[in-house]
């Protein structure tokens, strides 16, 4: 079902400015080809998650069907659908990884953030969870933190790099 409504209505002149700049880049009536980037937007403008509103009010702006973007946003880890903490670290437990210690990385982050997988700390700092391989297989044990990639993990350096953020 296509939703009706005013397009622009959850989303300011700036991020309808990168919206229309990632539409742009496809040929007319293939809007729904930028619902990727478009999601990625308006994750970021979101305090790095997406609500229901905000995928509907994707959906109307690129003209597709609201399920579509649904389908897209719950298929990716990249895109979460609830409230996150300020930096999402992500920890590969797939079998390169797991074959080379990512249970020990996972111990190692539940303790020093104090939370488990899944969770995010008191201080809304820190999401962690578990995902499927991120295609660093060669680096493992291997993490996400935001954007970037560590790999090659030992406690000492996930020490060293919990420490550069804060
Ligand atoms: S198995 Fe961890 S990155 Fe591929």
């Amino acid at each position: 079902m296509m939703l009706t409504g005013d397009r622009t209505a959850l989303f300011t002149v700036d991020i309808r400015q990168q919206l229309d700049e990632w539409v742009a880049k496809y040929p007319a009536g293939q809007s729904q080809s930028a619902v990727i980037p478009a999601l990625h937007i308006v994750q970021a403008e979101n305090g790095g998650w997406l609500s229901e509103a905000l995928m509907d009010a994707v959906g109307l702006y690129l003209e597709m069907p609201a399920i579509n973007v649904y389908e897209v946003a719950t298929f990716y880890t990249m895109f979460d659908l609830k409230p996150v903490g300020q930096n999402k670290i992500n920890v590969c437990t797939n079998i390169s990884c797991m074959l080379n210690g990512s249970e020990q990385v996972v111990a190692h982050l539940e303790q020093r953030l104090d939370i488990k997988l899944g969770e995010t700390t008191e201080n809304g700092k820190f999401t962690l969870r578990e995902v499927e391989c991120l295609g660093a297989c060669c680096g493992a044990p291997m993490m996400q933190l935001n954007r970037d990639y560590h790999e090659n993990l030992t406690t000492e350096k996930i020490d060293a790099i919990l420490a550069e953020m804060n």
